[in-house]
C-alpha cells in the first residue's frame, strides 16, 4: 500500500461527490454505465474495486434491485474515508462496503462473477499483482470491467499546454519539498494487453472519451456557471466522440481504455 496515495484519497473523499458532478465526469459516468450494463444484468455477485465514495456501487445496487432476484453488490476501497462517505451516501440501497486493498483482497477464491474497477487500477502499486488477486476472486466464466487512464492519450499534450502554469507550480513544489510518492501509472493499450493475456480467455479493449479532453477544463468544467457550455459541447460532439473512441485506430488516442476481460468457463 502506498501511504501518500492513501493520504491523497482520504483527503479527497469529502470533495469527491462534487468533483464527479462536473460535466465531463457526468459524461464519463454515463459512458461507463452504458458499457457495464449488459455485464451487470448477467452478474449475481459484483465487486466494485476502488469504489471511492460509491458512485458506481450505488448504480450497480439500484440496477440489480430493479432487475430483481438474488444478488450481492460490494464496494471495496483502501481509503477508510472513501468507505465512510460511501456508507453515508448509500441510503437504503442493497450494497455493502468495506476497506480492502487491491493488493490483498479480503475475499475467498471464486467470490464474484463481475469485478468493476474505474480508474482505480492506475493507482494500484503493482497492477500485475492486483490482477492476480482479481483473477483469484473471480469465478470461472466471470468478467472484469475496468476504465484505465491511457498513457497514449493525445489530448494530454493540449492539457499540458493550457495547464502549464499549474504543472510548473507542481514541479517547483516537487523540487522544494522533494519527490512525491503518490502513485499513479498510466498504461498503453499494448501494456494492458500484455498484463491481461494469460489470465483471461477473451480481452476487449476500446477507447473511451476523446473529444471533450481537448476542451480546456479550466474554466468550462470547473466553474459551475459555465457548466451548461461544457455540457453543450459534450452533447454536440457525443456521437462523433463515441465513434472515434470505438474506432480501432483513433480509440488508441482516447483518455481511457475500456477493458472487458472474461475468465474461461
Ligand atoms: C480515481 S478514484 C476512483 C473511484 C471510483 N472507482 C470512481 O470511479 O468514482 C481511485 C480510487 O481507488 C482507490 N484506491 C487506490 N489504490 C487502491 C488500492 N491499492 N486498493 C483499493 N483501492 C485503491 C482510491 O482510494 C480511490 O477511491
Amino acid at each position: 500500500m502506498n501511504e501518500e496515495t492513501l493520504r491523497f484519497y482520504n483527503l479527497q473523499a469529502k470533495n469527491y461527490t462534487a468533483l464527479r458532478a462536473r460535466p465531463i465526469q457526468v459524461y464519463t459516468d454515463r459512458l461507463e454505465r452504458e458499457a457495464m450494463a449488459p455485464l451487470v444484468a448477467a452478474a449475481t455477485n459484483i465487486l466494485d474495486l476502488g469504489c471511492g465514495e460509491g458512485r458506481l456501487t450505488r448504480w450497480l445496487a439500484q440496477s440489480k434491485r430493479d432487475q430483481g432476484g438474488d444478488f450481492t453488490v460490494h464496494g471495496a476501497d483502501f481509503s477508510p474515508e472513501m468507505i465512510a462517505h460511501a456508507r453515508a451516501l448509500n441510503g437504503d440501497l442493497p450494497a455493502t462496503y468495506g476497506v480492502g486493498d487491491a493488493m490483498a483482497l479480503p475475499f475467498p477464491d471464486n467470490s464474484f462473477d463481475l469485478i468493476v474497477s474505474c480508474t482505480a487500477p492506475n493507482n494500484f502499486p503493482d497492477l500485475n499483482a492486483a490482477l492476480d488477486e482479481i483473477r483469484r476472486v473471480l469465478r470461472p466464466g466471470g468478467a472484469f470491467c475496468a476504465t484505465i487512464i491511457n498513457s497514449g492519450e493525445t489530448a494530454r499534450f493540449a492539457r499540458y499546454l493550457y495547464y502549464s502554469p499549474y504543472y510548473l507550480a507542481k514541479l517547483a513544489q516537487r523540487i522544494v519539498k522533494g519527490a512525491s510518492s503518490y502513485h499513479r501509472v498510466l498504461f498503453s493499450r499494448e501494456e494492458l494487453e500484455a498484463l491481461l493475456r494469460g489470465r483471461f480467455k477473451t480481452i476487449e479493449i476500446s477507447g473511451m472519451r476523446l473529444i471533450p479532453d481537448f476542451v480546456p477544463e479550466f474554466p468550462l468544467n470547473i466553474w459551475p456557471p459555465l457548466f451548461p457550455v461544457m455540457s453543450g459541447v459534450i452533447g454536440a460532439t457525443q456521437s462523433l466522440d463515441h465513434w472515434l473512441a470505438k474506432h480501432p485506430k483513433f480509440g488508441r488516442h482516447a483518455r481511457f481504455h475500456l477493458v472487458i476481460a472474461r475468465v474461461a468457463k
